[in-house]
């Protein structure tokens, strides 16, 4: 049996929501999986990613397999990536949740989508790109141990995301590494009140709390100084009035939330802004919200 999995990309916290914000995007990666003996691995498009077994969706789907019990014989992977890695677009999440859906469907699923919600974000460390992948959507999700609790909504009618993606790479483990252990209380409450409006808003589709729902003091003042133009590109942001903007998950990208309508007019605005601060190499994406994961035996 072979499987073909589409995946969306995701942007995680919206600002305010550290670890338990996201929403898909309708920006996909894409898999094919068959049993194999051994381990082979196209990659299918010119992404830097590795093709042998160290490959992400390759290691996730072995383990999968063991947690199940079955034997693995290996995998044939095929891979197109359409979600820039490292980016803050949810690369690796999409990764992981593709493998979980394509070896859960060789496998005859074993397991919920429930409970490959709980895998994803284990396997992650935090469910705010893993959730949102798997299930579509806005998602507020927090980890109980190792289950995940998931409150999904759509992303509401009108609502637009423009992405702004430099052209370097920001591990999340590197942009982890950029925050401090312990916080103020003030910063804190700052933050819990902020994310539970924007939770609420988007719930409601109430556009005009975003820009104070995605204030946030406990990542992104630690790491604006790792990407290099995102406080021009944010002042660029308030010039055009979009509803609000926030580093997307970890970074390197710059996410606005805006009017679906002003999409083509943000875009073409904000390339000539990038042409003139000199940032050649970033790219524009005007982005819609995604579906979630799909899985189809072909
Ligand atoms: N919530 C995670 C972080 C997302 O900000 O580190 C990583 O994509």
């Amino acid at each position: 049996m072979k499987v073909r999995v589409q995946v969306p990309a995701t942007s995680a916290n919206f600002g305010s929501g550290f670890d338990c914000l996201g929403a898909a995007l309708d920006l996909y990666n894409l898999i094919e999986m068959e049993e194999a003996d051994g381990c082979r691995i196209e990659i299918c498009d010119d992404a830097a990613v590795p093709a042998d077994e160290t490959n992400l969706i390759y290691t996730t789907a072995r383990d999968f397999y063991a947690r199940c019990g079955r034997p693995f014989p290996g995998l044939h992977i095929r891979q197109w990536n359409g979600i820039p890695t490292a980016r803050g677009l949810g690369s690796s999440s999409a990764c992981i949740a593709g493998a979980l859906l394509g070896a859960n469907e060789l496998l005859g699923r074993p397991c919920t989508l429930d409970e490959l919600v709980d895998l994803a974000a284990v396997a992650e460390g935090h469910p705010d790109n893993s959730t949102p992948a798997l299930l579509g959507g806005f998602v507020a999700a927090a980890i109980d141990g190792d289950h995940v609790i998931a409150c999904r909504c759509p992303v509401p009618e009108g609502l637009g995301f423009l992405a702004v993606i430099p052209d370097f790479e920001l591990k999340t483990a590197d942009a982890r590494r950029a925050l401090p252990d312990t916080v103020p209380r003030a910063d804190g409450v700052y933050n819990l009140a902020r994310s539970a409006v924007m939770a609420m808003s988007m719930a409601q589709g109430r556009l005009e709390n975003l820009a104070l729902g995605a204030e946030d003091r406990l990542h992104q003042p630690y790491r604006l100084g790792l990407i290099p133009g995102a406080e021009a590109v944010f002042g660029f942001f308030r010039e055009q009035e979009v509803y609000a903007s926030f580093i997307s998950g970890a970074g390197s990208t710059l996410m606005a939330l805006i009017p679906a309508g002003r999409a083509e007019e943000l875009s073409a605005a904000a390339r000539a802004f990038l042409d003139r601060e000199g940032l050649h190499g970033w790219q524009v994406l005007a982005l819609g919200p995604g579906q979630g994961a799909a899985v189809h035996v072909i």
